[in-house]
């Protein structure tokens, strides 16, 4: 009983970072090791871009998801395998409105999201080198109005990768969602707190 209670109702608390157009990217420190390489927007090839993804089956699926509603990808591939990959939602990505990742984006605005490192690639700072080479290309398109991206609370490696590219703490969002599965409805409360990171 109380599995599913757990299941059905959460409450997380989701710090928020912004990189606004007039920001400056920091240098690459560190660069990215010698043979990986960053590529963005990354297409998603077909079933044979399956093999190259760490988790193969589940993650190359779920991007597809996201790239039909309008998302881009971003990796960092290093001898024909995906080290990094993250997802950039644009207003147009309808799944942004769902529960409970609600944020809403204005024209011009993207969200960098669903980062992930697979665990023999992590503290190569290969996050942070993907979201400064997101933000140098993003900036570089006409209309650009900003990036933001967010975390729970707790994961301070996900927050230290944002703030070397440059993104700054600007607010917390308490969310309290109710669902199972796939669905799921949230309300999202913004908070004030101090910024997660010393
Ligand atoms: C969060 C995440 C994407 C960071 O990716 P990354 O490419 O390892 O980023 P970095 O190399 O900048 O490392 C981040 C921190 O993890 C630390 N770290 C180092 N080696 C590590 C290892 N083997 N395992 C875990 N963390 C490690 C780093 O020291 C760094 O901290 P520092 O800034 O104090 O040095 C990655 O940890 C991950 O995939 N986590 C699981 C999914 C997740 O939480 N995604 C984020 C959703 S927003």
């Amino acid at each position: 009983m109380r599995t599913i209670a757990r299941r059905a109702f959460c409450v997380t608390h989701q710090p928020i970072f912004e990189f606004l157009p007039g920001m400056t990217v920091p240098p690459d420190d560190p660069p990215l090791p010698c043979g990986y390489e960053l590529v963005y927007p990354y297409t998603l090839a077909g079933p044979e871009a399956l093999e190259l993804f760490p988790d193969a089956a589940k993650t190359y699926k779920h991007l597809c998801r996201w790239v039909e509603r309008g998302a881009r990808i971003a990796v960092i591939a290093v001898e024909g395998k995906i080290a990094h990959h993250c997802v950039v939602h644009t207003g147009r990505t309808a799944s942004l409105s769902c529960a409970p990742n609600s944020l809403a984006l204005v024209e011009g605005q993207i969200c960098v999201k669903y980062a992930e490192t697979p665990p023999a690639e992590r503290g190569k700072g290969l996050w942070p080198a993907a979201l400064r080479g997101i933000v140098r290309h993003e900036r570089s398109q006409e209309g650009f109005a900003g990036a933001l991206t967010w975390t729970m609370s707790d994961n301070v490696a996900s927050m230290r990768g944002m703030v070397k590219a440059g993104f700054v703490y600007q607010k917390s969002a308490r969310v309290i969602s109710v669902g199972a599965g796939r669905v799921w409805y949230s309300c999202r409360f913004y908070v004030a707190e101090a910024p997660p990171l010393k």
